[in-house]
């Protein structure tokens, strides 16, 4: 990495990059309700970080860096890029994709249980519920999990 992106990171408050599969992963320690943390990601020619398999789970659940996520009890929650219409990635294109990529899921056990809201996205917890996943209401703010790819048909 080279030193004017680690500079730019280390000026926006965001983490070491990470990479899975040719994808770079990032968590941005500044919280943003999920539309919010959709349009930051793909400011940045990115989009939400997709999860789809366990090596990607890992990184994220093992990367994140919980003294910048303190804000209260709860804080440790990041949002990734499946939301509740249909359940679905941010990252649509299919392109990017292998086969049953896209179906990849990993609850915690009894989720989603389509939170208190209409609305529910989804967030993960790095270092508890051993990464795994909860549905919550898209206006809370957490910290977005980015990924450097960004798919050509956005909605
Ligand atoms: C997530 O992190 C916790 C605590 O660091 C660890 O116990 C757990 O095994 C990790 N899970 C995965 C899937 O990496
Ligand atoms: C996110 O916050 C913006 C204001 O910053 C607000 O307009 C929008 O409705 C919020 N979205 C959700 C899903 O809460």
């Amino acid at each position: 990495m080279d030193k004017l992106l680690l500079l730019i990171m280390a000026a926006s408050g965001l983490s070491a990059v990470s990479s899975a599969a040719g994808r770079q992963y990032y968590f941005v320690y500044d919280r943003k309700n999920f539309t919010e943390a959709q349009r930051y990601c793909r400011e940045k020619d990115g989009d939400l970080a997709t999860v789809d398999n366990m090596e990607v789970m890992k990184i994220l659940n093992n990367t994140a860096n919980l003294d910048n996520m303190f804000y209260s009890n709860n804080s440790y929650r990041a949002w990734i890029g499946l939301h509740a219409d249909s359940w679905r990635w941010s990252l649509s294109d299919t392109s990017f994709y292998k086969p049953g990529e896209t179906e990849f899921r990993q609850w915690w056990p009894g989720e989603p249980d389509a939170g208190y809201s209409r609305k529910v996205c989804t967030a993960m917890y790095p270092h508890y519920y051993n990464g795994l996943w909860h549905d919550l209401s898209c206006d809370h703010s957490f910290y977005p999990v980015c990924a450097d790819v960004r798919g050509e048909n956005i909605n």
